[in-house]
């Protein structure tokens, strides 16, 4: 399929398809591709944007500024309102609903329909993928544009912006990580790649696989020449908009003083295990496993499996979603006991695993792996631009 993304007179068409992948960094490639053609089109659009597409803000200073954070209620949860584009079909709707849903299965943020709070995202169409920084109060625009914007990343960038969130390579220990190529950025482009002394890091990792990291040749002016490079080594990938990382997570949970348990696994094949395993649980306990490959259904297969055993499993038990929220269909639903649960295969590449334990009673607890597809299968399939969610194609 074709994918036209329109801006102003100008018409940039994306190609779509499903090939066999040699390897895993054609895709990592195809990350970049999307997020430079994103960019492009924001250069092109009417609103003044900073660092390729953040809305700069009248009065306050646009780093650690407190009162930007969005309120936490008495329960634990942040509820952010939010109202949606009337111009949406209803595959973006779903596309932008799934990216909220991984925040509320991973943090303690949650988006919520608005009802009449006075500060609040308005979700639109307008030209181009770009938000501002933090709560500004009253309405405020994060631009998801149709036709370019669809991608998983790209909309959780674009959220993470609005929680308070910057850039990854804007922090203050930035060169310590990655090197920016000034002799490819033109000079008007400079002020894209500014570095925030006074950033908020929160004790935090530097992230190369954050969903706020720029690729490596955004903004340059000379083809195949990098912007940006990942030091010391030059290899690591940057740029990827399949969707949040661990440390986007364990960010927002830390800048929002979420108590959450959350492991989002985004290798094709991998494993997990309840906490301490082979010995025992702990008490009181709840987490969630965020399987999310890359392509295919992902399946999985327990090995071990020793819980407490409660009338309907309402103690401790395993519960499995078929997609990324447990407001998603159930493909398992509680489980208990000691024997173990057959095979589980999900109708796409994202699966929620939650594991939740009450006061009474552990037990060594349970192990699975996970795959993306058939295990027995030589060839690798790789649909570029995640096309399945909410592209509207041609
Ligand atoms: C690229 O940027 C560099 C540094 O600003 C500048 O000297 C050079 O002329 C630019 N090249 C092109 C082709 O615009
Ligand atoms: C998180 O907790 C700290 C210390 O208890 C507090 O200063 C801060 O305001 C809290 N942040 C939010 C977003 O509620
Ligand atoms: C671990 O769980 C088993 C099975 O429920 C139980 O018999 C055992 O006492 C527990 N061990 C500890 C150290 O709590
Ligand atoms: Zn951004």
């Amino acid at each position: 399929g074709m994918i036209h993304i329109s801006s102003g007179n100008e018409k940039v068409i994306l190609l779509c398809f499903c090939t066999e992948s040699p390897s895993p960094t054609e895709t990592d490639e195809e990350d970049e591709d999307i997020f430079n053609k994103i960019l492009k089109v924001n250069k092109d659009s009417s609103q003044f944007l900073q660092e390729g597409d953040i809305v700069p803000r009248r009065s306050r200073s646009a780093i650690n500024c407190r009162q930007c954070n969005w309120p936490q209620s008495s329960d634990g949860i942040v509820r952010i309102p939010y109202e949606l584009d009337p111009a949406y079909e209803e595959s973006h709707v779903k596309g932008i609903h799934d990216a909220m849903a991984e925040f509320e299965a991973l943090t303690c943020i949650n988006f919520v329909k608005r009802k009449a709070e006075r500060d609040y995202l308005s979700i639109r169409s307008a030209d181009g993928c770009w938000s501002n920084y933090g709560r500004v109060g009253g309405g405020q625009t994060v631009s998801v544009m149709k036709g370019g914007c669809m991608w998983k990343g790209v909309i959780q960038h674009e959220l993470e912006h609005a929680l308070g969130f910057l850039h990854e390579h804007s922090r203050s220990d930035r060169d310590k990580h990655v090197k920016i190529m000034w002799e490819y950025i033109s000079p008007p482009d400079r002020p894209d790649f500014k570095k925030f002394e006074n950033s908020n890091n929160l004790d935090l990792p530097y992230d190369y696989s954050s969903v706020m990291h720029y690729g490596p040749y955004t903004f340059s002016n000379t083809t195949g020449k990098a912007t940006i490079v990942p030091i010391p080594d030059r290899s690591v990938h940057i740029g990827q908009r399949q969707g949040m990382s661990n440390l986007d997570v364990a960010k927002i949970n830390k800048l929002y003083n979420c108590s959450r348990c959350s492991t989002i696994l985004d290798g094709p094949s991998g494993s997990l295990r309840s906490a301490n395993y082979p010995r025992n649980y702990s008490d009181n306990t709840n987490c969630v496993w965020l399987i999310r490959t890359r392509s295919r259904k992902v399946s999985l297969h327990f090995q071990a499996f020793q819980l407490q055993i409660t009338k309907g499993c309402q103690g401790d038990y395993v519960k499995v979603y078929d997609g990324s929220s447990k407001s998603s269909p159930v493909l398992m639903d509680k489980t208990c006991g000691s024997k173990i649960p057959n095979g589980i295969v999900a109708s796409s590449n994202l699966m929620l695993v939650e594991f939740t334990t009450d006061g009474a009673q552990t037990a060594s607890g349970f192990q699975a792996t996970f795959t993306a597809g058939k295990k027995e299968k030589l060839r690798n399939y790789v649909c570029y631009f995640a096309v399945s969610t909410n592209i509207k194609q041609s």
